[in-house]
């Protein structure tokens, strides 16, 4: 199989070279692409080097699947090109999330969707992911009304120049900034753009991909995203209320059956979630599961991944997989 990886020089780039070649992905020719700037530039895979090419150059080679994480405007501007011919395009950018006829998958949860027509299929936001990875089989079992998340996003969520910022803040030294502000010994309560009501992009992604993943418009989300000065992983405080009540040794014993999920949750032996843990791993981690004592069928837990793995690349190669797994590239 010959696979693209668009933006392959980039934090999830590498990471999805990482990924392809820890799972074994069935890859025959690999086409790492980037940017005009990095064409020629040599990289790495299962001990081989490639040379990173550009984009017309990689649609030229027709590629069965196209692995994109290069921003929304060269997913827009080029999953096209790729998926006219031919090649299946998984995109991590928020370019085709949204729109009505692409699928937004999260493989434990709704890859049964996916059909040999999605040319162009959109992998969800960081942090939706591992939210909804805990919260769907709770969907299923106790019905979901509302959601109430406040994220502490890792830097590596911004890309390089972000690791680049707080790696000169803590130097001491000046340099590009990513941010607003500084982000050593900080947190800045915006993650991506304002919109006109007064969210960010990266909070409303939190409302439309739950809605659209869990197949349910009525479930109510709101969510305040901030940026922390963390690498090893996104953690989120997850406030959910049901329309049933539950028991929470239930809820316990639910989440530790889904795959993809583990448990951490020991108050007597301080065992919870963190990012310093959870960095490098697949897993999505949840922890600190009670009751909302403020309200019926309220519960509160701690979620937390490594973005760049389960909350972009491990998905994306997971959607591969299922499609080669059946038939549909
Ligand atoms: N970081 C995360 O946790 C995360 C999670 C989910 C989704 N995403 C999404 O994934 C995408 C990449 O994020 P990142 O964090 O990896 O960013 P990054 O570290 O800044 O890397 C960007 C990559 O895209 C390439 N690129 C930029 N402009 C291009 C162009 N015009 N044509 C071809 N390649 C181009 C860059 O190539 P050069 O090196 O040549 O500039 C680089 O390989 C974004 O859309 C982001 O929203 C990120």
């Amino acid at each position: 199989m010959k696979v693209a990886v668009v933006g392959a020089t980039g934090m999830v780039g590498e990471v999805m070279l990482q990924v392809l070649a820890e799972r074994n992905f069935p890859i025959t020719e690999l086409i790492p692409v980037a940017s005009e700037k990095s064409v020629g530039k040599e990289i790495e895979f299962k001990g081989k080097k490639y040379s990173v090419v550009g984009l017309e150059t990689a649609v030229s080679m027709k590629p069965e699947i196209a692995l994109f994480s290069a921003g929304g405007e060269t997913s827009l501007a080029w999953a096209p090109k790729f998926a006219k011919a031919g090649t299946t395009v998984i995109d991590n950018s928020s370019a085709w999330r949204m729109h009505a006829d692409k699928k937004l998958i999260v493989p434990e949860i709704n890859a049964s969707e996916l059909t040999k027509e999605d040319k162009i299929i959109a992998n969800p936001n960081c942090s939706t992911i591992q939210m909804v990875l805990a919260l769907a089989p709770l969907h299923k079992k106790y019905n979901i009304k509302r959601i109430i998340v406040s994220t502490y996003q890792s830097i590596t969520g911004t890309g390089v120049k972000a690791v680049q910022q707080l790696e000169n803040e803590y130097a001491g030294t000046k340099g590009e900034m990513a941010y607003k502000y500084q982000i050593h010994r900080n947190a800045i309560p915006q993650c991506d753009v304002f919109e006109d009501n007064g969210y960010t992009k990266e909070e409303m992604k939190l409302v439309r991909e739950t809605q659209k993943i869990l197949s349910d418009k009525t479930i109510a989300v709101t969510a305040t995203a901030v940026r922390v000065p963390i690498v090893g992983g996104h953690s989120e405080a997850v406030n959910v209320e049901f329309s049933t009540d539950f028991d929470v040794n239930d809820v316990r014993k639910i989440l530790h059956e889904t795959p993809g999920i583990v448990v951490q949750d020991n108050t007597d032996t301080f065992t919870y979630p963190m990012p310093l843990y959870a960095h490098g791993k697949d897993d999505v981690f949840v922890g600190r599961i009670r009751r909302d004592e403020s309200q019926p069928n309220t519960l509160n837990m701690w979620i937390v991944a490594d973005n760049l793995r389960k909350g972009a690349a491990t998905n994306t190669i997971q959607i591969a997989e299922y499609l080669v797994a059946n038939g549909l590239v």
